[in-house]
Parts: structure tokens; sequence; C-alpha cells
């Protein structure tokens, strides 16, 4: 079968040939790839960045965001059957961690967890895969379209409902539930597809959400935005350090940009008691000033929290599942404008090379 792969460190990706995988344990499930996203992690892997490949192997097939229909169950098997839609979750654990041990590789603490398709496992950007009914999730077919969108959405799903639990920890207002956020002025910035299905989990909160990127309100990102509710802050008019008076003070900062110095700069826009959570990963090593006394300052005077969020268990890619649906029924076909382009995996150059500005999540269809 064909698969896309990478040399960890150096740029570029080239079509290979795999043997079909096949299943080795009554609790297995193989899955023929429907179709695989593309994001800013698989980018900078092409691009020669963060990547590892298996042991004893020097290549390594990329792609974590997949859907897929299962062909072939073990007999162990419960959770799926042939015929249903499926996606697989990302990140297989250590085996010696507690986290890893109850199901949750994706707070490992040892650092030695594997995740497919970008450290030390084959991914999915291939033509079948095989794995462990625990790491399934079964996504009703009328998803089947937009099923792809359901890793992503369960990297912000992840960070929201810490952000929700570390708030319920520290305020006094009784009983805050998810609802916490109904009203609550939200600002997400980077509107990629994790900033974008961000914005959408907080307006199915009831959140009053804002977006902040450099894009022209016209076109699709913005736009998208503002069709499912949310308001549009262009940072070109509007820099990190002015969010605060012009737009207002945020109870919730959602990053998905992955720059660093905005990163810093938007605890500028964070709320007295605020939350911050970091889900963007920045690339290369480019030195940054950061006014460190003032921040520590600000932090601590006004009680805020900023915290990092990576990789999502199980649970996360459930709730993902339930908002796709969620949105699905609220805005329907605007849901599946999010992906702008669909490949042939003989196209992989165009597919990792540059993107028209217009583009949101590209996929390759396998
Ligand atoms: C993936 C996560 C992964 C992280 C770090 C992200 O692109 O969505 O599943 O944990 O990269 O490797």
């Amino acid at each position: 079968m064909k698969a896309i792969a990478i040399v960890p460190g150096k740029a570029g990706a080239k079509l290979v040939e795999r043997a079909e995988p096949a299943l080795g344990a009554p609790d297995e499930i193989k899955v023929r790839i429907i179709r695989v996203g593309i994001c800013g992690t698989d980018r900078e892997e092409v691009s020669g960045g963060r990547a590892a490949a298996p042991d004893g192997q020097h290549d390594l097939v990329i792609g974590h965001e997949m859907c897929g229909q299962v062909i072939e169950v073990g007999s162990a098997v419960t959770r799926a059957k042939n015929g249903d839609h499926a996606v697989f979750t990302v990140r297989r654990g250590c085996g010696e961690c507690f986290s890893c041990l109850t199901s949750r590789s994706d707070m490992c603490q040892t650092g030695k967890y594997r995740e497919r398709g970008i450290k030390g496992l084959d991914g999915y950007q291939t033509e079948y895969v095989v794995d462990k009914e625990r790491h399934v999730i079964v996504v009703p077919a009328d998803l089947a379209a937009v099923a792809v969108l359901i890793e992503p959405l369960s990297i912000v799903e992840k960070a929201i409902d810490d952000a929700i639990r570390l708030q319920s920890t520290r305020c006094p207002e009784p009983a805050i539930t998810p609802a916490w956020l109904s009203g609550r002025r939200c600002l997400v910035a980077g509107l990629g597809p994790v900033g974008l299905l961000a914005a959408m989990a907080l307006v199915l909160r009831g959140a009053d959400v804002y977006g902040l990127d450099v894009l022209d309100a016209a076109s699709a990102r913005p736009k998208w935005l503002t069709g499912i509710g949310g308001h549009y802050v262009d940072g070109r008019q509007v820099p990190a350090d002015q969010v605060h008076d012009t737009v207002g003070a945020m109870d919730v900062i959602l990053d998905a940009s992955g720059i660093a110095a905005l990163e810093f700069n938007l605890l500028d826009a964070l709320a007295l008691n605020g939350v911050y959570v970091v889900t963007g990963i920045p690339g290369g090593d480019r030195p940054l000033q950061v006014q460190g006394a003032e921040l520590i300052r600000r932090l601590v005077m006004s009680n805020q929290v900023m915290f990092g969020s990576v990789n999502a268990a199980r649970g996360h890619f459930e709730m993902a599942a339930q908002d796709l649906a969620r949105g699905h029924r609220r805005w329907g076909s605007q849901l599946g404008a999010l992906i702008t382009r669909h490949h042939r995996p003989s196209q992989f150059a165009e597919a990792f090379g540059d993107r028209p500005s217009d583009s949101i999540k590209e996929v390759i269809e396998w």
C-alpha cells in the first residue's frame, strides 16, 4: 500500500510502499483510511522540523488527523463494527507512568510517549491502519464528511475543559460549570483550523468570542468566524497590546497562533482572574525579548493563570465528536467549508507546499 513518509530532520516528503497491516490481536481494528488532514505539525515535519522515526526505521509515515471506515475487527472488539466511520487518537502511552496506565497518555509523566505520525510511530497518511480498540472513536455516518476535524477539535476541547476546571477550583463564584462560559468574553488568537474550531466550541458554550489574526476581514477565515457569530479583530489595526483598551479585557484567551511574541503580548488583554491557555507550538528558535518583570507582576497582581495544553485523551475526542454534531446541527454545511482543498496522495508535494491565503484545512483523500 502507498504511504506518505519523511526522513526526520530532512526537508521533503515522498510516496513510499508499506506492507498492508493485518490484525495481530483480538482487540484490534483495521480501518481503511478515507482522508487525513494536514496541520502545522505536519508542515513542520515536512520542512525538517520536530519528528522522530520508529525505532529501527529511518523514515516516518506522517499524518495524525484521520478518519476512515472499519473493515475488520478482532474477536474481542465490541466498540466498533465493519462499516462504522472511525477516528483513532494520536498518542500512545509510555506504559510506565500513572497517567499512561490510566488512559491519560496526553498527560504522560515520563515524556516517553509515542505519537502516530509524529514521534516514534508511523501515522495515518496511508491506505490502511490497524490499532487497538481502546484508541478508536466511532463517528455517526452523517458526520463522515467532517470527521477529519475531530482530532484538531479534540486539542481545543482539552484546553477549554481544563481552563474551566482551573477556574472552578480558583474562583469563589458558586457552581462554575461549563455554563460558566456563557456570556464570557473569550479571545482566540490565530484563525487557522484549531483557532476556528476553538471559536466554534466557545460559541457553542454561549461565549462572546473574538478572533484575532492579520487577515482581511473579507477573507475566508474571518468570514467563517463571523458566520458562526464571532467577532473578528484585525491584529494589523489592533495589536495585541491594544486589545484590552480597544476591544476590552478577556476572561479567557486561547492561543492557537504558535507565534511566541504574540503569545506573550496577549497577556496584556487578559482580565483580572483570567485564564489563558496556549496551544500553538512555536517552530524555530528565534530569540525573543520579554518584559519579564512586568509580565510576572501582572500575573501575580491580577490572579491570572497561563498554561500550556497539548494532545488530547479519548474523552476529549468524544467531546469533539459531540461538538461537531452540535455544530453540524446549528450551522450545517458551514462546517464542511473549513475543508478547503482535497488532494490525491500523488499530489503530496502541492498539499504540503505553499497554500492559497484563503485555504483553511487541507486534506489528502486516500
Ligand atoms: C497534535 C497533537 C500532538 C502535538 C505534539 C499536534 O499537532 O495535534 O496530537 O500531541 O502536535 O506532537
